[in-house]
């Protein structure tokens, strides 16, 4: 298993090319089984998710390919089933079940099982799709869904949910009458979708706010979009500049889609210039220790909560950390704490106390963002940090050390 060494203590200096966000490309590839033919997407990231997503829709009798950009045929689907073994590598292939049930009737997908972030139930995405018509069994691990027909419904989320949201406005797309869906979640990768979605015919109005309310059609058409900037990889250099004291500037990004974290960060001490769709960020004092709470958008988001963590144990004095999205996305504290940070955790709560410096150990990744964490820990650390279980890495940042190594960073890769 490959593992990732850094050489900490170097001021991270140059640009840094921001990729497409894999959560918003995913869906976009569901959406894809909603309409039989040739869609193209251009900035798709190069990431195991993707390919992992491309494998799912393979299976099904779907043809893609992945150069400069996205292409995937989906005119020869033959099989509404996703199986166990692909899902369980990536909880996202659930977005395949509203675009199948909408358009084929019939979906048998996989229950996702445990996550080391948290319990990450499917019964909001479930429910919905029964109060649209669905017919819904849970048989030897699978969602077996059947429908006549999907009719229009109103959906009251009790939780923001984000697939949640993006399965079920898919799945409106082709029902009769009009779906609206109520708290829904209003995420920057969900409007990415809606607007492919009113591309291919859909009549969608609202997305981005919480209230999305869907007009059915009896049909959608292939078309061609482009994947927004990743903001969490966006955030993830930002706190890169942060916590080595470096210099960066990053681009394209999207500043809307960052303002909380761009807020953030600022109050942590770092100086960020927004110019266009370039976000330039330095460090011009100590880091200070100040409180986060994660909170669906537009709130702080709780992919960047392991991150923030990492700057915040060389801050200046104690910050508060709480995390209310998932209840068990800690499992980086102790990883943390291997490398001379102090922290200490009280239920969904994290309190931590800066430290002078952190020094170099081995440590383990035990889920995406929390890696991305340890390599920021590892590259403001004294000494050498080796980070296995890097595959969970992959799963979602581009080229990683590439970007960070041609920015000054000492980072390589072990086989
Ligand atoms: N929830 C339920 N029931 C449901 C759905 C969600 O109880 O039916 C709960 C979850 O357990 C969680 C909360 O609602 O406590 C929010 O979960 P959400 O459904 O929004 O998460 P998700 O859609 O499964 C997406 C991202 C995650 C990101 C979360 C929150 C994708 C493919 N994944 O997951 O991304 O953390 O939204 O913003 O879009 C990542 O990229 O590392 C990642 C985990």
């Amino acid at each position: 298993m490959d593992k990732l060494l850094i050489e900490g203590g170097i001021p991270l200096k140059g640009h840094v090319p921001i990729s497409g966000a894999k959560n918003a490309a995913l869906p976009l590839i569901a959406a894809t089984l909603l309409a039989p033919g040739k869609h193209s997407f251009s900035n798709v990231p190069r990431l195991r998710d993707i390919r992992t997503m491309q494998r799912l829709l393979s299976y099904m009798g779907a043809e893609s390919e992945h150069g400069e950009h996205f292409h995937i045929d989906t005119s020869r689907v033959h099989t509404t089933e996703a199986p166990y073994e692909l899902v369980k590598t990536m909880r996202a292939s659930v977005l395949v079940l509203g675009p199948l049930v909408a358009r084929h009737r019939q979906a048998k997908v996989s229950l996702p099982g445990g996550c080391t972030i948290g319990a990450r139930p499917i019964n909001l995405h479930l429910k919905g799709l029964e109060q649209m018509g669905v017919e819904v069994q849970l048989e030897h691990g699978y969602v077996i869904a059947n429908a006549e027909r999907l009719r229009g419904a109103t959906v009251s989320f009790d939780q923001v949910t984000v697939t949640g949201t993006e399965n079920l406005m898919m799945a409106a797309c082709l029902a009769d009458g009009v779906t609206v869906l109520e708290n829904a979640a209003r995420e920057p990768e969900v409007v990415n979708l809606a607007e492919y979605l009113v591309k291919m015919g859909a009549l969608i109005h609202g997305a981005g706010t919480p209230k999305i309310t869907i007009e059915g059609v009896s049909e959608l058409t292939p078309g061609i979009h482009t994947v927004i900037p990743d903001r969490i990889e966006t955030g993830t250099y930002l706190v890169a500049a942060g916590i080595t004291g470096g210099h960066l500037t990053l681009s394209p990004c999207r500043p809307d889609h960052v303002e909380a974290i761009i807020r953030k960060l600022e109050m942590a001490g770092l100086t960020i210039e927004v110019k266009d769709n370039t976000l330039d960020v330095q460090r011009t004092s100590s880091i200070h220790s100040v409180d986060m709470k994660t909170w669906p958008f537009p709130g702080f988001p709780t992919d960047m909560q392991a991150q923030f963590m990492s700057l915040m144990t060389v801050g200046d004095g104690v910050s508060l950390i709480t995390e209310q999205i998932f209840e068990n996305r800690f499992m980086h504290v102790l990883e943390l704490k291997r490398l001379g940070a102090s922290i200490n955790l009280d239920g969904r709560s994290a309190v931590v106390r800066g430290v002078q410096s952190l020094s170099g150990a081995p440590v383990m990744a035990t889920d995406l963002r929390a890696s991305a964490c340890l390599v920021l820990a590892g590259l403001a650390a004294e000494g050498v940090t080796e980070i296995s279980r890097i595959y969970h890495l992959d799963r979602g940042y581009e080229a990683i050390e590439r970007k960070l190594e041609a920015v000054g960073a000492r980072i390589w890769r072990k086989q």
